[in-house]
């Protein structure tokens, strides 16, 4: 099966383009670096061309409100429409849990602004709402952080690791499409300034977090539970602690896994 993989360079599309090539699949990076370009078209007929499943794993160069806005949904729309033209069965996007509670944030409304989009196109859909990855935490520091100081809500907060992010989507992109929202998330449950503390402090990053339940989160306000998916979501495996030690040291502790 022919799977294009928009942002298949990326933190996410990398490894699943990994994932989808070990089982099997035709796993097709798209991405300017491979000269395709979904907000100006460019390629991008070429690229899909005997495509069964588009998997859209994009992200905006830049964070600033109208700009990410822009590039969500310029490119939803000719990445839709590329899709119809070519006769794929099935894109899949993946979106953030909590995309309809965090309206005063510009990047969570144009990531809504891009599922709605998907919702009304003629292309069947799975649209996959993850929580954020460990990864971010450090990009979460950064978006929140004046001078030496990080303010954070103690929210709850469920993160998960971008290789469950990658299989879970895999799982995804070779099923059917299921025409709605799939939540995934890890496995278990911190509070946002902690977890951010505990991976600053892991990795000797100078910056004190202050835990404010008033701290915005890209333009928002939290309340206690805007970060975490429904009862049904599906979980990662990877904990915290061990994706901490890998990410610090090579190894996973006690797993047996390789590094
Ligand atoms: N961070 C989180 O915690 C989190 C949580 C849930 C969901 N998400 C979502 O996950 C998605 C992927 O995030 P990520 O961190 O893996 O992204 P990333 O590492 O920043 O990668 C972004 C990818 O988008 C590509 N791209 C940029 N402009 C493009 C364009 N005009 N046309 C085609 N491709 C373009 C980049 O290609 P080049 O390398 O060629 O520039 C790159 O492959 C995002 O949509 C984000 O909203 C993130």
């Amino acid at each position: 099966m022919k799977i294009v993989v928009i942002g298949g360079t990326g933190l996410i599309g990398s490894k699943l383009v990994t994932t989808l090539r070990n089982h099997g699949h035709e796993a097709v990076p798209a991405s300017p670096e491979s000269g395709v370009d979904t907000l100006t078209g460019k390629g991008l007929s070429e690229a899909l061309t005997g495509a069964s499943v588009v998997v859209d794993v994009s992200n905006s160069p830049t964070f600033e409100d109208a700009a990410v806005l822009e590039f969500f949904t310029t490119s939803t729309r000719n990445l839709l429409a590329a899709e119809a033209i070519a006769g794929v069965g099935h894109h899949v996007a993946l979106s953030i849990v909590g995309t309809e509670r965090l309206s005063d944030s510009g990047y969570y409304r144009a990531k809504l602004a891009q599922e709605q989009l998907i919702k009304q196109s003629t292309v069947p859909y799975s649209v996959i709402h993850a929580t954020q990855f460990f990864e971010f935490a450090t990009g979460i520091a950064d978006a929140a952080t004046v001078a030496n100081t990080v303010r954070l809500a103690p929210v709850v907060f469920q993160p998960m690791a971008a290789d469950d992010v990658a299989n879970a989507i895999a799982g995804v992109a070779v099923g059917s499409p299921v025409n709605g929202t799939i939540e995934i998330a890890g496995p278990q449950q911190f509070r946002l300034d902690e977890l951010v503390r505990r991976t600053l402090d892991a990795r000797h990053d100078p910056r004190v977090v202050v835990t404010d339940p008033h701290a915005t989160y890209f333009g928002a306000e939290l309340s206690e539970r805007t970060l975490v998916p429904g009862n049904d979501a599906r979980l990662g495996e990877t904990r915290f602690e061990d994706w901490l030690n890998h990410s610090l040291t090579g190894h996973y502790a006690g797993s047996g896994r390789d590094a």
